[in-house]
């Protein structure tokens, strides 16, 4: 005897609703879409219990007549799509058919709706996907979507909700994502009765950002935008100083819809490459807007992924804006000043300090008092003053060097800080790749040639790379058994031992090499060589050579990140420090 049996429609639903409805911020955000696509511009979300309890959505939209909201929780059933053509090019946020029906087989639902024509609304109730029958009831033009008691007869997927705080911030999420796409639009998200959000219709996306998450990084923000090939690409950048751990604060939009692409994080991720350490995640708010029929929103039940047909376009698109915005930028950290209030007055004091003596040196310039090198007092042994070198007919504002490490200038609204060894360092990795995008290092022949051992597995991989190693302008020479010679070497890396260099280089071959396409294995390369070539942290420098870093600085691209990511450069500013010192 058969097995095979047709689900009746209900199970169907609650199949379906296992796909859409994860948790409470899934109804609100179906919910939310609807609204979206009624064309309502006022939505108002209230929540109780994080949602386990109410979930209810109110919209000022075209609203349903008596005859749609029988149909509205029929499976399949929808207004936004009518024939496989229309499946080419979706224009509204849901098209489905399915989230009413799938909310409806998993809660009690109640909706009420009034269209614009007509004289009062109607009302629907179901629960868990039994239906009563629609009937007149009083309503404000426009739809509320009431969702009680989700999953309450399904006990082993409600035991999966968690906390209402839990399930709170990811109603936040939701709610978040909507706002910052629909800025003309009036939200507001209460959660028992207070009110979480509640947004003015017509902000600009950097005052939702201001609202949603905070002013500060609103004020990090960098806009940039695009306009080829029939897309318009705008976007926020969050300055590196606020990257975070993870990619959650990476909000991308395609024509409103929220989504997740593996090429688009890819691209940003590249595009920020040469300013984050490899374990952080820019902020960014990035909004793109092409013809829906460039590409696939049918791929997901959730709809946040889409499948786009030329990938590689955005991609290239997408990392092109942010990247030229981002080196046309000026990124150097600014200081996070410690609040006078705390125990750290000491940092407070140095800083006082050195405007006093910063000032005083100047004004004994000015009056001629004397123009050689300065030397720092007894009680400061760790700090040097330079005169440095004049490379315009302007005075060089005094420059210092503290700890042998970092250096302290004077900027017209305040001063930076820079750290010796990442500036230097992102210097040389900027210098050795220009060169080497022109052709191979330069390099000169070592006077008596150095050798050392290798084995064979070290040789073979030597000579699998010798185009590479040619390209750095290391020459290598077999010397007798297991042993090889340098006979030239970059004259860029002359502060580097050869066979250190060598030696490191075989260690990133042996880890690397293989693993990742020979452009990536050069620049790792290259980010070693300027490492080992850079001045070090604790190395004392001439004027001349802190002028010449000085002055490095302003001609060379990215130069507010070492080429590992972290800062070169701290920025303060005379308005922080006067607020630390209480002067305003
Ligand atoms: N707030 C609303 N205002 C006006 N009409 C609505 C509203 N909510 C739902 N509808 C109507 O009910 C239909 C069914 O909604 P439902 O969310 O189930 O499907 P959909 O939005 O068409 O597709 P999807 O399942 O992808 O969301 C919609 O197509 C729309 O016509
Ligand atoms: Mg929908």
């Amino acid at each position: 005897m058969g097995t095979i049996v047709v689900l009746d429609p209900n199970m169907i639903n609650m199949i379906a609703a296992g796909e859409v409805i994860e948790r409470p911020a899934s109804v609100v955000k179906e919910l939310i879409e609807n609204s979206i696509d009624a064309g309502a511009s006022k939505i108002t979300v209230s929540v109780e219990d994080g949602g386990r309890k109410l979930i209810s959505v109110t919209d000022n939209g075209c609203g349903i007549d008596a005859e749609d909201l029988a149909r509205a929780f029929e499976p399949h059933a929808t207004s936004k799509i009518k024939t496989s053509n229309d499946l080419g090019s979706i224009s509204t946020l849901g098209f489905r058919g399915e989230a009413l029906a799938s909310i409806a087989s998993i809660a009690q639902v109640r909706m009420v709706s009034r269209t614009a024509d007509s004289n009062s609304g109607n009302c629907v109730e179901i629960d868990c996907g039994n239906k009563t029958p629609i009937g007149p009831c009083p309503a404000d033009y426009g739809t509320t979507v009431q969702v009680r008691d989700i999953f309450y007869k399904l006990p082993a997927r409600r035991k999966f909700l968690k906390t209402a705080n839990t399930e709170m911030s990811h109603i936040s999420e939701c709610f978040t994502r909507f706002a910052l796409s629909n800025c003309k639009l009036e939200m507001t998200l209460k959660h028992n009765s207070r009110e979480l959000y509640s947004l003015a219709a017509g902000q600009s996306i950097a005052q939702r950002v201001a609202e949603l998450f905070s002013a500060q990084i609103a004020e990090s923000l960098i806009e940039t935008k695009i306009d080829e090939k029939n897309t318009q690409i705008f976007a926020l950048l969050g300055k590196p100083s606020i990257s975070r751990t993870n990619n959650k604060f990476q909000y991308v939009f395609l024509n409103g819809r929220f989504i997740r692409d593996k090429f688009i994080s890819h691209a940003i991720k590249e595009a920020y490459r040469a300013n984050l350490e490899p374990n952080r995640f820019p902020v960014i708010f990035l909004f793109i807007q092409m013809p829906f029929a460039d590409y696939d929103v049918n791929v997901h039940p959730t709809k946040i992924e889409v499948r786009f047909y030329n990938s590689n376009l955005v991609h290239s698109q997408i990392l092109g804006v942010i990247r030229e915005k981002l080196l046309a930028s000026n990124l150097d950290v600014p200081a996070k000043m410690p609040d006078t209030s705390q125990s750290n007055q000491g940092i407070n004091d140095a800083m006082a300090e050195f405007f006093k003596r910063h000032r005083s040196i100047q004004t004994q310039q000015q009056l001629g008092f004397h123009s050689s090198p300065t030397r720092v007092t007894s009680h400061e042994p760790r700090a040097t003053y330079f005169e440095p070198r004049d490379t315009s007919h302007e005075p060089r504002p005094t420059v210092i060097q503290i700890d042998n490490s970092y250096i302290i200038a004077p900027t017209d609204d305040g001063f930076i800080v820079i750290d010796q060894h990442a500036l230097h360092e992102r210097i040389m990795y900027e210098n050795l790749k220009r060169r080497i995008q022109a052709g191979k290092l330069e390099s000169q022949k070592l006077l008596i040639p150095e050798s050392f051992e290798l084995t064979d597995t070290q040789a073979q991989l030597l000579k699998t790379n010798t185009e590479m190693i040619a390209k750095l302008g290391v020459e290598l020479l077999p010397f007798g058994p297991k042993t090889m010679a340098v006979q030239s070497f970059p004259t860029l890396l002359a502060k580097a031992n050869p066979i250190d260099f060598v030696r490191d280089l075989i260690d990133l071959l042996t880890d690397r090499a293989g693993q990742i396409d020979a452009e990536t294995l050069l620049d790792e390369v290259l980010n070693m060589a300027a490492c080992k070539a850079a001045i070090k942290a604790g190395q004392k420098l001439t004027a001349t050579e802190i002028a010449q870093l000085l002055d490095d600085k302003e001609t060379i691209d990215n130069s507010s990140r070492c080429a590992h990511g972290r800062p070169t450069t701290i920025t303060f500013s005379i308005k922080e420090l006067e607020k630390q010192f209480k002067r305003t």
